[in-house]
Formats: C-alpha cells, sequence, structure tokens
C-alpha cells in the first residue's frame, strides 16, 4: 500500500528512512519504464499547479516533462502573473487551487510560506526550493549516488561551502536518513542552520550516521566519498556577491583539496555552478564530476515523489 499518497514533500526530515528508500525505488523503476520506452501514464488528467517566485531551468523542465510522462500536465504559475505576486493571501491561494488541481509545486523565498501553503491546501504540496531546504534536488542526489556507488550507507558526504543555505541542510538531512556519514566545512558566520542541524544529529543516531560540522576544508574532505558544494550566492543574496566571494575563497573545491577525498570520489552540484568562484573547471568537468547524471536524476526522482504523492 503506498502510504505516501496525499503527503506534502516540504522537507526530508518529516520522511523516515523507507519512505525514502520506497521513492528512490519507484524512481529507479519509473526511469527504467522511461529508458524502455514504455508508457507509464500512472497520473492521466492529473493537473500540477507549479509556483515560481524565483527563477530556474532544472526545477521547472523536469516537473513539467514529469507530468506529461506521467500521463497529466503541469501549468507554470510565475508570482509575478498570478495574484499572489499582487497581495492576494497564501492561504486563499492555497483553497482556490485545491478546487482545480491535483497538486502544488512552490519555489519561494521563505520556507514558512510553503508551511502555510500546506496547511490551507487539501492537496500534496511539494517544495521546489526555499531559503532553507531543497529536497527534490537532494533526492535526486541520493539517486545518482546510489547509481554511482552501488550504496549510500557508510558512505562519507562532504559539503564545502555556504553551510546556511538550502542545499547544505537538504544534503546533511539526506544523509543521515540513508546511513551516510555528513562532514560540512563552512566559514563562521555561515554555518548550517542550529535546529535543522540538531534534528539531523538525532536522526542520525537511528541510521548510524554521524553529523561533522566544521570550519575547515582539509578536515572536512578527508577520505570523503561525495563531494558537493553549491553556489556562494544564492538567489535573493545577490546584493552580498562581492562580500561573499571573499568569505569562501577558501572553501573552493579544487584539485588540491580533492587529493585529501578517496581516490573515486565523486563530485555533486545541483547546478547552476561558477566555476572558477565554488568550483575550478577541472573538477566540475572532470572524470569525478557526475554534475549532469545528477541533473537528469531530477526529473526521474520528481516523477516518483508524483506517482507516489498524487497517486489516483
Ligand atoms: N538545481 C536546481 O534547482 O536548478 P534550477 O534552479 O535551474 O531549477
Ligand atoms: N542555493 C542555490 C540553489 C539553486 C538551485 C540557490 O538557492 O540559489
Amino acid at each position: 500500500k503506498n502510504h505516501l499518497k496525499g503527503k506534502d514533500f516540504l522537507q526530508l526530515s518529516d520522511y523516515s528512512t523507507d519512505d525514502i528508500h520506497y521513492l528512490l525505488d519507484v524512481a529507479q523503476e519509473l526511469k527504467a519504464q522511461q529508458k524502455q520506452g514504455k508508457p507509464h501514464p500512472y497520473l492521466s488528467g492529473k493537473v500540477l499547479g507549479m509556483i515560481f517566485e524565483k527563477s530556474s531551468t532544472r526545477t521547472r523542465v523536469s516537473f513539467e516533462v514529469g507530468m506529461l510522462q506521467l500521463g497529466g500536465h503541469a501549468i507554470f504559475l510565475s508570482s509575478k502573473d498570478i495574484q499572489l505576486g499582487r497581495g492576494e493571501s497564501i492561504s486563499d491561494t492555497a483553497k482556490v487551487l485545491s478546487r482545480y488541481v491535483d497538486g502544488i509545486m512552490i519555489r519561494t523565498f521563505s520556507h514558512d510560506s510553503v508551511e502555510e501553503l500546506a496547511e490551507h491546501a487539501s492537496i500534496p504540496v511539494i517544495n521546489g526550493l526555499t531559503d532553507l531546504q531543497h529536497p527534490c534536488q537532494v533526492l535526486a542526489d541520493l539517486l545518482t549516488i546510489l547509481e554511482h556507488k552501488g550504496k549510500l550507507v557508510g558512505l562519507k558526504m562532504c559539503y564545502l561551502g555556504d553551510g546556511n543555505n538550502n542545499m547544505a541542510h537538504s544534503l546533511m538531512e539526506g544523509a543521515v536518513k540513508t546511513g551516510m556519514n555528513f562532514s560540512i566545512a563552512s566559514p563562521e558566520g555561515y554555518l548550517p542552520n542550529g535546529k535543522v542541524t540538531g534534528k539531523a544529529i538525532e536522526a542520525g543516531k537511528l541510521t548510524g550516521s554521524t553529523v561533522e560540522v566544521t570550519n575547515n576544508p582539509q578536515e572536512a574532505v578527508k577520505d570523503a566519498d561525495v563531494i558537493v558544494t553549491d553556489v556562494w550566492t544564492s538567489m535573493g543574496q545577490e546584493e552580498e556577491t562581492e562580500k561573499r566571494l571573499k568569505v569562501f575563497e577558501s572553501y573552493q573545491v579544487n584539485e588540491d583539496l580533492c587529493k585529501l577525498a578517496k581516490n573515486d570520489f565523486i563530485f555533486l552540484h545541483c547546478l547552476p555552478a561558477h566555476r572558477g568562484e565554488e568550483v575550478t573547471a577541472d573538477i566540475i568537468d572532470g572524470p569525478h564530476s557526475v554534475v549532469f547524471d545528477e541533473a537528469e536524476n531530477r526529473l526521474h526522482a520528481q516523477k516518483a515523489i508524483l506517482k507516489l504523492l498524487l497517486a489516483k
């Protein structure tokens, strides 16, 4: 029985280890079906509303294509064009959309707005990125690691750069839920959210995962199986760009730093990337990088989320 039907997908900490593996299994099945050209219209006649308050390439295209491949349809709703952008309340928007569509994906700034939308919607709400979390990306990342490493339990994942960021938080949650050890190196003032970290440490006790938070990139990357980074300036922080270039300088993922990782480490980045800033071109375009498999897996991972949450 599909116990995820009707649920929201707001952050990985709401999902059990089994739930995450269930999603990953379904993602692999759907990926195989799609590669074999087998139709899989599990959501025929279903419609996803997609609210975007920030830019997107991958999230928008992968959700839209995913709904089409599942036999449904997606509607792109830019917050600039819908009444939400002119001050209509989140709760009214949630109630109205719940009368038309079968699920809502939202990308916005405040995580609280997504929680509020989910509270007032009678249909599943999927977080397509907030300032705090990016769970769809991390489900795709877990799928990518599983494909390249054949397992998740016992691997060491290292994240370098801005710790107080959506990717850092969701990766931490995804790692501890699946038995990976997580290390993160960020400068003082840019450490991950304390609440998210505390909860992750607790979750790790159930799976045997550890969480290590440090300012020292060399220490964090030591013997890592998976190295991940993200932009130093996230959407909405553009005014701080210059300051951030200096603050994060010594956290760049480059050849020297990667020498400290395992020989067969893989490199992930959710993209978009800035070559020469958070990562050098020789790493992101080199043999250890799996960033385009990772980008592709957004499609397959999200189709699993859609299939299970919006199930008939
Ligand atoms: N990784 C990611 O979410 O990309 P987009 O901003 O292009 O959707
Ligand atoms: N941390 C980045 C991720 C983009 C997909 C941002 O929020 O802009």
